[in-house]
Order: C-alpha cells, then sequence, then structure tokens
C-alpha cells in the first residue's frame, strides 16, 4: 500500500472508530493556547526564506516550507484524535496506527525545523577551535573525511535524512540515516546537523538524479554557529 492510499484507508477508518479525521491532509493555520499549556498546538515555525538562499531557489524553499506546515497541522489533529481516544478508552489496531502515525508527522515537523533553523544565507565558518571539531577529527580524522562519509550519508538510496548526531551517554559523534522521518534513528542521539534528502528537497531545482549537487549546494548554507550549540 503506498502512503496516500494508506492515508486514505486511515481517515476512513478513523470515522469509523469514532475518531475525527479533522485537519490531517490540510494545511491550516494552528491556533496557539496560553504560553506553558502543556495540551497546546504546535505552531509553524516562521523560516524566511523569501528571497531565496544561494543555490536553492525560493520556488523550492517556499514549497519546502508549505510541506513543513502540513506535517504541523496533521501533527496537532493526530494529537488530538490519539488523545481523545485515549480518554473514552479505546485502545484498538485503529488508535495504535494513529499512533504509529503520529511518530511519522511529529518527526517530520521536527526534523525540517532542525535542517531549516540551520541554514543561512550567509551562514558563519565553522569555528574550529570549538569542541564539535575537535571530535569530528577525533573520529573521523579530519572535517574533510567527516565530510565525505557525510555526504555519502545523504546520497544513500532512500527516503530521509542524513545526520550528524551524538551519543549524549558517551559524546560519540555518527553519521546517521533517518529513515522517512523516524526510523533507523539510533535511540537518544543527539542531533546536531540534519540534511534533508526527501526528493521534494531538491528536484525542483536539480532534477530527480540531482541529490549530490544539492548536498554540494547545501554545504556552504550550513550554519555552523547552529551545529556548535547543539554539540
Ligand atoms: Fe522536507
Amino acid at each position: 500500500m503506498d502512503r496516500r492510499t494508506m492515508m486514505g484507508t486511515l481517515a476512513a477508518g478513523m470515522v469509523g472508530a469514532g475518531l475525527s479525521a479533522k485537519g490531517l491532509g490540510s494545511d491550516a493555520t494552528a491556533v496557539p493556547k496560553a504560553a506553558g499549556d502543556p495540551l497546546a498546538d504546535y505552531v509553524a515555525r516562521p523560516f524566511d526564506f523569501a528571497t531565496g538562499l544561494p543555490g536553492l531557489s525560493k520556488e523550492l524553499l517556499a514549497e519546502h516550507l508549505t510541506l513543513y506546515k502540513g506535517y504541523v497541522t496533521r501533527t496537532n489533529a493526530l494529537l488530538k484524535d490519539v488523545l481523545g481516544a485515549e480518554k473514552e478508552g479505546k485502545a484498538g489496531a485503529m488508535v495504535q496506527e494513529l499512533r504509529r502515525r503520529l511518530g511519522f508527522e511529529f518527526s517530520g515537523m521536527r526534523v525540517h525545523e532542525w535542517y531549516f533553523e540551520g541554514l543561512a544565507a550567509k551562514a558563519p565558518a565553522a569555528a574550529l577551535t570549538h569542541p564539535l571539531h575537535k571530535a569530528i577529527d577525533a573520529t573521523w580524522g579530519s572535517h574533510d573525511a567527516w565530510w565525505s562519509a557525510f555526504k555519502a550519508t545523504c546520497t544513500m538510496p532512500g527516503i530521509g535524512w542524513a545526520a550528524l548526531v551524538k551519543d549524549p551517554v558517551t559524546g560519540r559523534l555518527m553519521n546517521a540515516w533517518f529513515q522517512d522521518h523516524e526510523n533507523a534513528i539510533p535511540v537518544g542521539v543527539q542531533p546536531l546537523l540534519v540534511v534533508d534528502v526527501w526528493e521534494h528537497a531538491y528536484v525542483r531545482d536539480f532534477g530527480a538524479t540531482g541529490r549530490g549537487k544539492y548536498v554540494d549546494a547545501v554545504k556552504p548554507l550550513l550554519d555552523w554557529s547552529v551545529v556548535e550549540k547543539r554539540f
């Protein structure tokens, strides 16, 4: 079953299970609740790429931000549906599948935020005296060697994300692959740098075979001050 068919089946099943499908697949703007409210809706963050980024068209970025907002909207809808079902004592397969779907949508929202906040038109160069870069050198031998391995991660066949992550337990750095948004991730790791390599992130500008060129275009946009703060 492809994703579109699965979404339709899920929405139909939700109605059958007495759950609301409101918001799923729509791009409505979430209304924020009071600060500190643990049940507050998530709100799409205002990343401003209206003037574009060097190497990436403003059309591609606008489309990408629209897709991001969809994840925020669907996350809010699923959180309501799952919690509503739990409060009604529903525990069947439909609720279980909604939880699985929540993992996809929430992770899609959050990982896009990590990606967008790590891009800048005039990205500061890496502060090579920062402990992060010493850790990169200690792990891969050099920054260039790390980048070579990271780019290879970016161009792996599949749908997902390349990530430089840190194990907070030991401090070890790893290049990781986030399948879709939420799978194959070493559990508990701290993301330092993520690059979206879903086709929507590059096909408009670089074509279906242009993932490597897209990664080359993203490289100078990486804001190392953000990455260093996450370390
Ligand atoms: Fe994306």
